[in-house]
């Protein structure tokens, strides 16, 4: 590959100066003990880290990062390090996504409005990775991601236990008197025990697979525990490999092709991925210029096989999974079934398949064979209807196979609030056959579209031993959960979609072999009902959130604010230096 010559790097026009700004841009980093011959035009590259102790699952960050910043010295190049918005899925409210743009326009603009010439991304909590994935996209520099990798396996009473998966059932187990109080605060300090990320495959496993599967991580980025020594090598060797990919231009642009999206969706299949992750990979894909749409994620799943067998769809952990084989052994086998682009570019230089044609599987129920998979034919299903003219997705892997044909009564929460007022009240007219509709929780209602699909059952069912409802909404799921969810429901209520519209006692219909939601309520009434619909209050009248609401895009299209899709490029605008 082309070396681009240490004269036309961009950092040069800051450091490689011999006028008055020469001297401020030199003499101001000199300030913490930096020599002089680290201007002489090597690579400069950023560390953008999103440590926080307000993000719980990034909290190793500082450590990784001086991991990363002795291999950038290794291989010749001059770290820098810099903070970007943190987002923590556990503390943030109304809900970490409502500033995953935001954090993505820190990281865009703090990468432009500097002297780099390439980053280092350190990602791990949910929304790290999109965030910082779609700001550096959108200025095009080379960059690796290096994930945080997952906590160790819960453990309560003998028992491996997940992050969220098992935070849901014992919360439900709590409402139905099978557990106590003190046993669940006691499962509290088992399930998080390390440094690290949602142990389950749930959103952050997810997207630490899809950063490997994109080609934009390292070769093991997805699996490895948070606090095994090989986490800390990995980060290094993307220390040492970034200032190559400068020297070679090897810009994200040339490795996020829609190859790259196409072998991410079919990964996404095979470990039984996060729902989140179809929000993301489009908003992501929508930055750098490849069209990608939701229909991609129903036809490039179909015939892909879940092949992990991981919570929440099964049973183990992404420690289990990383002493499998990890996601290599998956990318092997999507490769041996002619279901990988081989020839797409990945970060070191080498094509996805060289990195992983000889990986090996060391574990047959952690990750099943082709031939004997986990479960079958699982990947996304996207589904249309009166009720979802621009789509719904359900994960059938997470499913109940029953439910996916079923027609039900609904019972209708007008909004979150509502659903959390009325849930545990004994007088809610509501079966295990009736089809729960949540409102008002999309992109522009929530705002934000909060993980709240998987609305809790009532005591009075879950009573009955039933696990499992059909539940509908505009809003999203959190990677951990399972459930017969429709989510995504495009346009959202607050937007005036369908949803808005249906009414206590109307009879919905979800075929998934069929790909359809209905709401079987005649044409006229509907239209006599959306005639009579408000749009809800604006949740403010000022700053960030006026901003997201005025400007997002439905969940069909990434939910971006539509000012952001696409990219602007590494030039810094109006620059008068
Ligand atoms: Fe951070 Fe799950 S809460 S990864």
């Amino acid at each position: 590959m082309a070396k681009k010559s240490p004269k036309k790097l961009r950092s040069q026009s800051w450091f490689g100066r011999e006028d008055i700004y020469g001297f401020i841009y030199r003499s101001w980093v000199k300030n913490r003990g930096v020599p002089h011959d680290q201007f002489d035009g090597r690579p400069v590259i950023g560390i953008c880290n999103t440590w926080s102790e307000l993000t719980p699952c990034n909290t190793h960050f500082r450590v990784i990062a001086e991991h990363v910043k002795n291999g950038i010295l290794e291989a010749g190049g001059f770290p820098l390090e810099f903070p970007v918005m943190s987002l923590g899925e556990t503390l943030m409210r109304p809900t970490a996504m409502l500033f995953r743009n935001l954090a993505s326009m820190d990281v865009e603009e703090s990468i432009r409005a500097n002297p780099l010439d390439g980053v280092v991304l350190l990602v791990g909590c949910d929304k790290t990775t999109p965030s910082l994935l779609m700001g550096a996209a959108s200025v095009d520099v080379p960059a690796i991601a290096v994930s945080g990798g997952p906590m160790l396996s819960g453990k309560y009473r003998g028992t491996d236990i997940g992050s969220g998966t098992n935070t849901w059932s014992m919360s439900e187990d709590v409402r139905a008197g099978k557990m106590t109080q003190d046993e669940f605060h006691e499962a509290e300090s088992c399930m998080h025990r390390s440094h690290g990320s949602c142990m389950t495959m749930g959103t952050a496993s997810t997207m630490a697979c899809m950063v490997e599967a994109l080609g934009m991580g390292m070769p093991g980025n997805a699996a490895i525990p948070a606090v095994d020594a090989r986490r800390n090598v990995l980060a290094r060797m993307a220390g040492r490999r970034i200032v190559d990919m400068v020297k070679e231009d090897l810009t994200i642009s040339k490795i996020l092709k829609r190859e790259a999206f196409e072998n991410a969706i079919r990964t996404n299949a095979a470990i039984g991925g996060s729902t989140n992750a179809v929000i993301h990979l489009i908003a992501l894909a929508r930055r750098v210029g490849v069209e990608l749409d939701l229909d991609d994620w129903d036809k490039l799943g179909r015939g892909v096989h879940t092949l992990v067998n991981l919570m929440p769809s099964g049973k183990y952990l992404m420690e289990d999974f990383y002493y499998a084989g990890g996601l290599p052994a998956v990318l092997r086998t999507l490769g041996e079934q002619g279901l990988l682009h081989k020839k797409a570019l990945t970060v070191n230089g080498k094509t996805i398949w060289d990195n992983n044609k000889k990986t090996e599987c060391f574990n047959r129920d952690v990750i099943t064979p082709f031939d004997k998979p986990f479960k079958k034919n699982t990947g996304i299903a996207v589904l249309r209807g009166n009720l979802c003219p621009d789509g719904a997705i359900i994960k059938p892997s997470a499913a109940t196979p029953r439910l996916m044909k079923h027609r039900g009564r609904a019972v209708v929460f007008e909004n979150i609030g509502e659903f959390h007022r009325r849930i545990d009240d004994p007088k809610l007219d509501i079966d295990e056959n009736c089809v729960m509709v949540l409102k008002n929780c999309g992109p522009k209602g929530y705002p934000g579209m909060a993980e709240v699909g998987n609305m809790p059952l009532p005591p009075k069912v879950l009573k009955k031993g039933i696990t499992d409802m059909v539940r509908i909404s505009d809003a999203r799921m959190s990677g951990t959960a399972y459930g017969t969810v429709v989510l995504h429901i495009a346009p959202e209520a607050a937007a005036g979609g369908a949803l808005a519209l249906v009414e206590n006692g109307d009879m919905i219909e979800l075929d998934v072999a069929k790909r359809r939601l209905h709401l079987d309520v005649p044409e006229k009434e509907l239209a006599r009902r959306k005639k009579k619909w408000k749009a809800p209050a604006a949740p403010m009248s000022r700053g960030y959130t006026k901003l997201y609401v005025d400007h997002v895009l439905q969940a069909n299209q990434g939910a971006d604010l539509d000012f952001l899709v696409g990219a602007s490029g590494a030039k810094v605008p109006k620059d008068n230096h």
